[in-house]
């Protein structure tokens, strides 16, 4: 499925005009009694002047944890949803609608019931990049840093139906050969087109450097396979989220790293660990959703406290079972 891709305007702003930003924003914060959240893939001088930057399961949980009035959240409109779902007292502000998700947008609640009815005995477990109204749907929401733990705790005799990610699930099917899982074929645009030719170019320049790939990507099967075949040493290609990239790199003793996901999480790699070298896999892998986030979008979201993101009751709890059964397990 596609879905209508914002056009963004890509002027870089001075350290003048960002420190002035930022001096607004802190002021409406404190005033509005805010906390920032910012996913690893938003825009270098928006993860800066977040209160927490992070993977989507670290945001979910500093959604849930914080005494905050409102959460200004830097990321796309599924991980505001998932916000609102955890901390419904919480206005949770999302400061451009167009902060959408190609992968989100490749099922619907009607699809996951017409699957479900296919395979009544299934266990449906969905990624959290799905609307509110597909979670409702699910027994268990999952994160790319915690998607095996929840089907381990699936009783083995189980089918399960994963959604919506393709490669995601072809991931887990590697991992757990054993189990039966139905994968829905979704996929996010920028991580398809990561591909295993543009990896390898980069390998034959770094021989020795560690491969972070995220599971969404398009290359990440065909990297494992690779290592298989004993083409490429297994040892070096490590398939995990966005925050596992940042736990791998700094206990690794390697310098250098090629990083095979949205270009935004370089950012925190190299302020994280100045001393190591990181590259990006594909460099156009940006997601345009991510950036649609600005610092004016920030500021104006809590000064014209624009756009709340609620979710229906009746769809909130249903969607917050699926979550909370993630959470207790991972
Ligand atoms: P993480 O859960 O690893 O942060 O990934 C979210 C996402 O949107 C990946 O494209
Ligand atoms: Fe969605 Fe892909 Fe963007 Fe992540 S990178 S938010 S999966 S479109």
């Amino acid at each position: 499925m596609t879905v209508a891709m914002p056009v963004l305007e890509e002027g870089e702003l001075s350290t003048d005009r960002i420190s002035e930003l930022y001096d607004e924003i802190r002021e409406l914060a404190r005033t509005r009694n805010a906390v920032i959240l910012a996913h690893n893939y938003q825009r270098p001088e928006v993860q800066d002047i977040a209160d927490y930057v992070g993977d989507s399961l670290g945001l979910s949980r500093q959604a849930m944890a914080t005494e905050a009035d409102v959460i200004a959240f830097c990321g796309v409109h599924f991980m505001a949803e998932t916000a609102s779902i955890l901390s419904p007292e919480q206005r949770v502000l999302l400061p451009d609608l167009r902060a959408g998700c190609s992968l989100a947008a490749s099922i619907t609640a009607e699809d996951v019931r017409r699957w479900r009815a296919e395979f009544p005995d299934h266990v449906a477990v969905g990624y959290v990049n799905t609307t509110a109204e597909v979670k409702a749907e699910l027994d268990y929401c999952c994160t790319s840093g915690n998607v095996v733990a929840i089907i381990d705790a699936i009783p083995e005799d189980r089918g399960i139906l994963f959604l919506p990610d393709f490669f995601l699930g072809a991931h887990i099917k590697r991992l757990r050969p054993h189990r039966e899982v139905e994968v829905w074929m979704g996929e996010c645009h920028v991580h398809k087109e990561i591909n295993a030719r543009t990896v390898n170019a980069q390998r034959c320049e770094h021989p020795g450097a560690e491969v972070l790939v995220h599971p969404e990507c398009g290359c990440a099967g065909q990297l494992i396979y690779e290592a298989g075949l004993g083409d490429l040493d297994a040892k070096l290609v490590h398939v995990t989220s966005t925050e596992g990239m940042i736990r791998f790199a700094e206990s690794s003793p390697a310098s250098t790293f090629i990083v095979a996901t949205e270009v935004g999480i370089l950012h925190r790699l190299k302020k994280q660990l100045p001393d190591k070298e990181f590259l990006p896999a594909d460099p156009r892998a940006v997601c345009q959703y991510m950036k649609a986030i600005t610092l004016e979008g920030l500021r104006d979201s809590l000064l014209y406290d624009r756009h709340v993101i609620t979710v229906p009751e009746d769809i909130r709890t249903r969607a917050k079972a699926a979550i909370d059964r993630m959470v207790s397990i991972g």
